[in-house]
């Protein structure tokens, strides 16, 4: 088999973001660009992936990890000065090699697959990837001859009007013969508008020396798009988003508006749940099989088990399991874990805090650092006072046991299973199981004073 590389070009500041953040890093539904392409060349049976970096280096390896070897480029000379970077890595090796830039998110294994095999096919010294641009401003125009021949690309800044005209673009990925390409490197210069070294530039050099080159034009510009700024951003955004709800309504879960579904890549959601619009699911969330998410919910890094209910409440790191229901408006975070069907209504906030089978939280609580059991009523209002201004403290609540409303539970504290708080207590003390505990101050009549006020 031939030996086949990658390289991704990941050193740029990427200037037109006018971010802090270097561009590769910058994310399309929840992930790195970076990390997209290295997902899809991952699934494109590729032996060895190199990433160069500059801007930003190490925050960039950090993002990719152990999925790259690294080469960084200290001056941004232009893209062919950096992939002269992996000159020492790469130049002497047999095969071949696919450039791609770390800002096109949205290219697919797929493509990456049959533009090895075209190239192979047409035992090409240069492959290069073009698409049909709708509007090609920006992007570097692919040059062919009288007879549709390749000659040459030339980047924007350099064109002629004759040549802005074209609307047939350089995707930049290529797939050189990894050989010639590095030797065709050595002899590339500097002297167009931008004063750098382009990766175009090697096509004209190849081709100079008699070498085979071809171009292989994909069907979809959408999915060929860079990304420079934000407005390019929010259009790759929309692309994969329209794509991630495309997989998973295949896989069975309804939407009701697909257009304002937004579901970071990588989650998981079982067949038969409905999603209303405009709701947000993100990070590792993984939900089950028929559950309703409603219209302004947020799901974030959470497991939902199967035939879970969520009304517009947001969800933080917290786990649901089958059956249980939550809001509308309430709000689960980091820790909370949610019982078999549990129901959780309304206005409630529960973090750090386990909450048994069949327990019933209302309206209105606040519940953290807990552990209740089975079957519990938790009445209207109930606060669980975890926090003494140094410390949290943690409260156990028994099965069966009945919190009434307005309550305070004063942490570190136990209350038994089957004991009963009455409502507006404020528990400190433990309580027995069958207990009925009672914390509050008594009732006094004043008879006919009301008649005494002013109104
Ligand atoms: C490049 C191509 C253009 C193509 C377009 C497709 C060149 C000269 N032009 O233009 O023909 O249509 O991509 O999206 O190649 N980078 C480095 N080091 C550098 C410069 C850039 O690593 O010194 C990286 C950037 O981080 C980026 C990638 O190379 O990921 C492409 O650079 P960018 O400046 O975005 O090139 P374009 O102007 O988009
Ligand atoms: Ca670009």
């Amino acid at each position: 088999m031939t030996q086949r590389n990658a390289i991704i070009l990941a050193a740029g500041k990427g200037t037109r973001m006018k971010s802090k953040l270097y561009k590769v890093l910058h994310q399309v539904c929840g992930k790195p660009m970076v990390a997209h392409v290295l997902d899809q060349l991952e699934g494109a049976e590729i032996d060895n992936i190199i990433t160069v970096v500059g801007y930003g280096a190490e925050t960039v390896e950090e993002a990719i990890g152990t999925r790259a070897k690294f080469v960084l480029q200290k001056q941004q000379l232009g893209t062919g000065h950096a992939v002269m970077q992996a000159t020492d890595l790469l130049a002497d090796l047999e095969g071949q090699t696919l450039v791609v830039s770390g800002d096109t998110p949205l290219f697919t294994a797929d493509t990456f697959r049959k533009l090895f095999e075209y190239h192979t096919q047409r035992k090409a010294a240069v492959t290069i990837l073009t698409s049909q641009a709708p509007d090609p401003t920006g992007y570097g125009r692919i040059v062919r001859n009288e007879v549709g021949i390749v000659e040459r690309i030339v980047e924007q800044k350099d064109a002629t009007e004759e040549e802005k005209a074209i609307k047939e673009i350089n995707t930049g990925v290529y797939c050189f013969d990894n050989r010639k390409l590095f030797a065709a490197l050595k002899l590339l210069k500097n002297d167009n508008a931008q004063g750098e070294y382009y990766l175009t530039d090697v096509i004209e050099i190849l081709k100079g020396q008699g070498e085979v080159v071809t171009a292989y034009r994909m069907k979809d510009f959408d999915e060929s798009m860079g990304v420079n700024d934000r407005i390019a951003l929010a259009r790759a955004n929309q692309l994969m988003q329209a794509r991630i709800n495309a997989n998973l309504m295949k896989q069975g879960v309804t939407m009701l508006d697909p257009a304002t579904t937004y579901i970071d890549a990588g989650v998981k959601i079982g067949n038969d749940t409905v999603l209303e619009g405009n709701v947000v699911i993100k990070g590792h969330t993984v939900i089950g099989s028929d559950c309703y998410i409603s219209a302004g919910s947020r799901i974030i890094d959470s497991t939902l088990h199967d035939n879970v209910t969520v009304t517009a409440s947001t969800l933080q790191e917290a786990e649901m399991h089958d059956g249980s229901d939550i809001g509308p408006n309430s709000h689960l975070r980091p820790q909370a874990e949610i019982g078999k069907d549990v129901h959780i209504g309304n206005f409630c906030e529960i973090k750090k805090a386990y909450i048994g089978a069949g327990t019933k939280i209302g309206h209105l609580s606040y519940v953290g650092d807990a552990t209740l059991g089975k079957d519990i009523n938790v009445g209207c209002g109930v606060v669980f006072v975890n926090y003494d201004g140094a410390k949290k403290h943690h409260t156990n609540v028994g099965d069966h046991a009945f919190i009434g409303s307005n309550s305070n539970l004063v942490a570190p504290v136990n209350i038994a299973a089957d004991s009963f708080v009455a409502a507006g207590s404020t528990i400190t003390d433990d309580t027995n199981q069958y207990d009925m505990a009672i914390a509050r101050a008594r009732q006094t009549n004043k008879a006919d004073y009301a008649k005494k006020l002013p109104w």
